[in-house]
Parts: C-alpha cells; structure tokens; sequence
C-alpha cells in the first residue's frame, strides 16, 4: 500500500529548513525499508501554497536523491512566499486586477484526487493559522514550527533562531572594531518582529552597550545618559547599539518597517549634536540566509523525524515542538496568536543588566 505525505513550507526562509525536509524524507525511507506493507511517498509543493492550487500542480518528488546533502545549505528547495494563504489567495481577475479570494476547498479537492494521506506544513505564526483553519476543514496536517524571531510560544526555540542570532553577534564584533577605531556609535538594527530575541542574544554576545527591544519602550534620554558614560573628557571611546526593528520610544508604536527605528534614533542623536559621530546598519535579509549552524539543524532534524512519527500516530492538529529539553508535540491551535515575548523578570535580561547593557529605561 501507498501512502503520500505533502510537504509545504510557507513564510519566511531560515536557516534549518532544508535540514528539516532532509529529516522528514529520511525518516520515511527508513519506515518503508523496515515496515514492508506500506510504501511512503513524500511529495514537495512549490513556493509554499502554490504548487498543490497550481494548474497543472508544481509538485516535486521528495527523495533520498533530492535531498541529499540540502541540510548544510540555507533557504528551502521548495522556495517560499509570505503571501500565499489559501483562505486569502491572490487570484488574477479578467480585467488583470489580484483580488484575495478563499480557494481553500480547491486545495483539499487538490489533496483527495492525488491521493495525499496527510501534510506537514513548515511555518511561522501566521502559517499555522492557516494549519489549524485546515485541520478543522479536515485536512490530516502537522505542524512544524520555524522562525529567526523564536516568537513562536510553547517551543523552547524555534530553528533559524540561533543562526540569525549567530549572524547578528558577528556583525556586532565587526561593528565594534570599527566603532572603536573612529570612537563612534554604532547602531544596528536586526530583525525579530514584534520580539527582540535576536537583539538580546547577539547584544549580550557582542557586548554592546545597549538592547533595545519590543518589550522594552525606551526613553531616548536614558540612551543618552548611557552613551555618555561610554566617552571619556577627550571624546575617546564607542558605543553599540542594538535594536530590533519592532523596538520604539516610549509614547510611541512599533514601525515594523526595515531601517525605521535605526535611522530614528540616529537623527535624534544627530540633532542633538551628540559628540560622536553616528551611523547606522540595516542587518536584514542577511539574517534569513547563510547555512545553519550545528543548533539548528540539530532542532531541524528532531522536529522533521518527529512530524513523521505523529502521522504514523494520526495526532493531526498538532505541532512538533521542542518543550522543556524534549521533542514533543502540542495541539496547533494552543501555539497561534501566542507569541514567545522576552521575560522582562527572567535570567536573560539580568544577566544584560548584570553586564551594564542599557535597554533605554
Ligand atoms: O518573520 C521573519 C522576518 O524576517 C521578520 O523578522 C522580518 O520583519 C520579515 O520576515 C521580513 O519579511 P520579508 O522577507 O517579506 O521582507
């Protein structure tokens, strides 16, 4: 007998993903080799959502073959795209207009006439919505957590993470040779939405002077107050500061908009004719990209060989999680709209405290 699972990535890239496709193929090779009555089949979808709604269907065969050796290399081999919800599909209109329509009954007609048993979508909050409102269409559907913002709750980090975190640390040892070269202050800006997880970990890391985060409304004053104490009566000295890009002032909203918050607080300072000299650093993309470091393609795999077990279990409506050091499972619709925010009691921001970060309060 044959069974066929559908593999869909949705949202941002990360660094993991392709490491996760690899684990999930892997795991069913060996299903197949070692339990003789059924035949696994894995099946790719292109560009997330696209491929199983497509006509003619963009589907790719998921094999030892095609996925050898894809663990070491960042993005997704099955491309994908932020902006394919099939409860809100872009679809072209006679006149040439795009109207964002519900084609999700399509896509399960798409799944039955092919024949698939079940789907493990790769997703971040956003896409898991989209998990849950199929499972209770009836669609069989596991969920696999990714993000480089680790906001995702009930998982205790989300792969793409601590290599988005690893690059961003890396450019604050760059930027700190340069800062302190020219006695200037730095700003970087990183990505995370509307949590400051990346910020945190590579401000610690790096050792910049001050973390500006989501959970942390700042007082441009108390920056200042900071900054000075970073320069000696001659002008000598630098600062770093990190901020992430949902970070803002208090008083104020999040501007999730890249380069926003950095070139804010870069013409504050400026006006204020602060003594240093002031630049600022977009990180962006480079975040998403570059291959996985050992952590996440470690998580990566766990979550993939899990996802097939749970089908093997028919727990559909669930997640693969990594919860409390163990790789386990949780029901998707306790993840959505639950957002893993920084605990502003908790160790990590102490510790950046115990070191003398600022986070501008
Ligand atoms: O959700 C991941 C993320 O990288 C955010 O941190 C960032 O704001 C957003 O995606 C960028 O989206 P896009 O790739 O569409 O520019």
């Amino acid at each position: 007998m044959r069974k066929r699972i559908l593999v869909i990535n949705s949202g941002g890239d990360c660094p993991g993903m392709n490491a996760v496709i690899r684990a999930i193929v892997k795991r069913t090779d060996q299903e197949t080799k070692t339990e003789s009555d059924i035949e696994w089949e894995i099946i790719g979808s292109i560009n997330a959502f696209d491929g199983i709604l497509a006509e003619p269907l963009e589907l790719i065969p998921l094999n030892s073959k095609t996925v050898t050796g894809i663990h070491v290399k960042g993005g997704t081999i099955l491309m994908t795209n932020n902006k394919r919800n099939p409860f809100k599909y872009p679809v072209r209109q006679e006149d040439g207009s795009i109207k964002n329509e519900d084609v999700s009954d399509r896509l399960i007609y798409n799944l039955k006439v092919h024949g698939f048993d079940a789907v493990i979508h790769i997703g971040g909050n956003e896409s898991h919505k989209i998990s849950q409102q199929l499972y209770k269409k009836g669609v069989n559907i596991i969920g696999i957590p990714k993000t480089i913002n680790n906001d995702l709750s009930v998982t205790d980090y989300t792969f793409g993470f601590q290599s988005a975190a690893e690059t961003a640390t890396e450019a604050v040892d760059k930027l700190t040779t340069t800062a302190s070269s020219h006695n200037r202050v730095l700003i970087l800006e990183v990505m995370g939405r509307n949590a400051g997880w990346i910020a945190l970990h590579a401000a610690i890391a790096g050792g910049a002077g001050v973390c500006l985060i989501p959970e942390i409304p700042f007082s441009m004053d108390k920056i200042i107050e900071k900054l000075k104490t970073r320069y000696d009566r001659k002008g000598r000295g630098y600062a770093i500061i990190v901020v992430a890009e949902g970070a803002y002032p208090i008083g104020e909203k999040s501007d999730i908009v890249s380069g926003t918050i950095s070139r804010k607080i870069s013409a504050f300072l400026k006006n204020l004719k602060f003594e240093a000299d002031i630049r600022e650093t977009i990180l962006g993309h480079l975040q998403r990209g570059g291959s996985p470091m050992a952590f996440d393609r470690i998580l990566a795999t766990e979550l993939g060989v899990k996802a097939f077990e749970l089908i093997k279990e028919k727990k559909f409506g669930t997640m693969a999680v990594h919860l409390n050091s163990e790789v386990t499972n949780i029901k998707i619709k306790k993840v959505i709209d639950k957002y893993n925010k920084i605990d502003l009691s908790g160790d990590l921001i102490q510790t950046a405290r115990g070191v003398g970060i600022s986070f501008g309060d």
